[in-house]
């Protein structure tokens, strides 16, 4: 098991993921803001490595999928020894199974997964696991979108990554995560910056006005016209 360790004294999120390659993490996790709130204690990581819970001499994980078929099929039982010793001193996390065939991940689940304890997020590899482990165990599926990945693990760090930067403290400007996309279901207004005109292409005039109630009122038509465009499947689903 590779811990990442905390050094603050108020508890951590932790997220524990169990994995047949313990050593991609905390890689990406490792950099910018995420990376600097697991220095800094803010949440945890454990890297739990399947293959120290397979069976025999060979540390065997998988099988042939029952009723014939391509690929392999990763065992109930070593699953669920892998998931109880993440579970034993972390009774209270959500548990989360990522793969394709899961829910969809979004924003207000991030969020809410944000606002616990944690989570322990199995990553799978192959043709998936036997489907007995995930009811036995409660693993909640969740998918990162409508493709299909190798393994579990980059989805695994899709989530966490979403879900850290939720927590108080990651970003320097809580004000960042209310304006941005998919906050008040829309997606984000256009950004400019200096220089004022670059390549005959000026920030729009409204921007430099001053006026704070007509770029709130812009940056709002603007938001809309997007989402319209490219997700129209996203206004239908706005509460307000
Ligand atoms: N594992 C492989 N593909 C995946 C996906 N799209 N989402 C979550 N887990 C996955």
């Amino acid at each position: 098991m590779a811990h990442f360790p905390s050094s603050s004294n108020r508890s951590p999120w932790r997220a524990k993921v169990v994995t047949l390659f313990p050593a991609m993490f905390p890689g990406p996790l490792s950099a910018s803001v995420v990376g600097g709130a697991l220095g800094a204690g803010i949440w945890s990581l454990d890297a739990i490595d399947l293959r120290t819970f397979g069976l025999g001499r060979h540390r065997t994980v998988d099988d042939h999928p029952a009723g014939g078929g391509a690929g392999m099929v990763l065992r109930c039982d070593v699953i669920a020894a892998a998931v109880d010793a993440a579970a034993a001193e972390a009774a209270d996390l959500p548990r989360i199974y990522v793969s394709p065939r899961g829910e969809p991940l979004t924003q207000r689940l991030a969020s809410e997964l944000a606002a616990g304890p944690g989570m322990i997020v199995l990553a799978g590899r192959f043709e998936g696991v036997d489907e007995r482990v995930l009811e036995a165990r409660g693993l909640r599926e969740v998918s990162i979108g409508d493709y299909v990945l190798s393994g579990g693990e980059l989805a695994a760090m899709v989530m966490i990554d979403a879900c850290v930067r939720l927590l108080p403290g990651v970003i320097g400007s809580q004000d960042s995560l209310g304006e941005e996309s998919f906050a008040a279901g829309l997606l984000e207004y256009p950004q400019y910056t200096r220089p004022r005109e670059w390549e005959e292409r000026a920030i729009p005039e409204v921007l430099l006005s001053g006026d704070h109630k007509r770029i709130a009122a812009w940056r709002r038509d603007k938001a809309e016209l997007l989402t319209r465009q490219r997700r129209p499947d996203l206004m239908g689903r706005r509460s307000r």
